[in-house]
């Protein structure tokens, strides 16, 4: 028997993988997967070997290029954002983690994928929801529902029985926060942040500073965008992956992106939560006005209509799901003409845009547009009708009232 565990190196997954050795008896394969979460992967291989992992059953990856190419810019086409505000950070990382668990499962011949989320969260709904949809017949572990060990204590315990190494931090009470971290976002929850009433720690931040301490001087930035995706920062062109790691580090430089929100978990409860997304809170706010001047107004409005039900779907863990699929075909056909530049100025936590153009496919008409004498590009006339028109049944209405009195 074989499963592939998506491992992170850390005490909660070391653990897992000394449990699925002892109680499944079974062989171990460990999943890492570098998504910019700037950590280093190797001390995750000398731990895996550490815990008796054959070397050719160590599976470390960098996925970041794939991450943001058809994951996140996919996602920022649609403009999605959660309830509001949550621009899915950990949400849009699950399906690739998903896909690979898979894909790694049937090259090495094993019959289960494991996970180290609980049973109180999104996470388990979307890696299970992906690898299901990505192979009917796999097997899924999930070891915070079946084991015991659920307190930090007993973690600790059966790490020190079972010889897996628990660094100095752990011993001090570990991270005061649950933590996820991709090039897209940074998450914090639990602990600290259970009381939602009370200001999350100064010092919890760690990708963005605090909009009082942002220069005092306003950065310009020019983004350039083809059929809806950013390809350039300032006239220079990079791989999605560069492009996203500049965006957070101007967007952490100047106090962009951070999010306090309690939000409500496919599984029922609500869950106070702090985020940094500096890039992507950059980007959705470009790609916007981007929008703004070359979709049409229907289709924009349209995409308005379904990017809440988007949102959703890529929150509860639905990537793979024939509805988001038919929905991405629709949000990537409207793209095709999102082409052109943006022109940020970024302030103390503000993206403020200043200015946008599209050579190709402006469908801006200042003949039109202007307060000025246009020369009959718009007959003013036509207003007049137009509104006659679309007031017609209310006149009928009032009407109607009148004579009921
Ligand atoms: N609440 C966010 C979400 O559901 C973040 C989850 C963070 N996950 C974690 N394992 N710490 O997308
Ligand atoms: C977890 O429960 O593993 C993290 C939180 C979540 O998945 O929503």
């Amino acid at each position: 028997k074989k499963v592939v565990l998506a491992y992170s190196g850390g005490l909660d997954t070391s653990v897992i993988l000394k449990w699925l050795q002892d109680v499944y008896q079974c062989e171990v394969v460990t999943f890492t997967a570098d998504l910019g979460q700037n950590e280093e992967l190797e001390p995750a291989r000398a731990k895996a070997l550490k815990l008796g992992i054959k070397p050719e059953n160590i599976h470390i990856e960098d996925l970041c290029e794939e991450f943001v190419r058809d994951y996140v810019f996919p996602m920022f086409r649609a403009n999605a954002v959660y309830e509001g505000e949550y621009l899915l950070g950990t949400s849009i990382a699950r399906p690739l983690i998903a896909k690979r668990m898979v894909e790694i499962a049937k090259q090495t011949g094993a019959q289960a994928v494991c996970h180290g989320a609980t049973g109180k969260g999104n996470d388990q709904v979307r890696f299970e929801l992906g690898a299901y949809a990505l192979n009917p017949n796999i097997k899924i572990i999930a070891p915070w529902r079946e084991w015991d060990l659920l307190s930090r204590e007993k973690l600790l315990a059966y790490a020190e029985k079972h010889g897996i190494p628990i660094e100095m931090k752990h011993k001090q009470g570990g991270s005061p926060y649950s933590m996820d971290a991709n090039m897209l976002h940074i998450s914090y929850e639990g602990r600290h942040l259970e009381d939602p009433s009370a200001e999350a720690e100064a010092s919890m931040w760690r990708w963005t500073v605090s909009p009082e301490a942002a220069p005092d001087k306003a950065e310009y930035v020019d983004l350039e965008f083809a059929k809806g995706d950013l390809v350039a920062i300032n006239g220079e062109r990079m791989s999605a992956d560069k492009l996203l790691r500049k965006l957070n580090e101007l967007g952490g430089k100047h106090g962009i992106g951070r999010l306090d929100l309690v939000e409500n978990r496919y599984v029922g409860m609500k869950s106070r939560g702090c985020y940094e997304t500096p890039g992507g809170t950059i980007l959705l706010k470009a790609h916007r006005a981007m929008e703004s001047i070359t979709l049409d107004r229907e289709v924009a409005h349209l995409k308005d209509d379904l990017m809440p039900r988007y949102a959703s779907l890529i929150y509860n863990g639905y990537w793979w799901a024939p509805e988001r699929i038919a929905l991405q075909a629709l949000i990537d056909h409207t793209q095709q003409n999102v082409n052109g530049w943006v022109r940020l100025k970024l302030y103390k936590g503000n993206v403020v845009v200043v200015g946008r153009d599209s050579k190709t496919d402006s469908l801006f008409d200042p003949t039109i547009a202007t307060f000025e004498d246009d020369a009959g590009a718009f007959d003013q006339k036509d207003a007049g009708g137009f509104i006659k028109l679309n007031a017609l049944r209310m006149r009928i209405a009032a009407n109607h009232r009148a004579r009921k009195g």
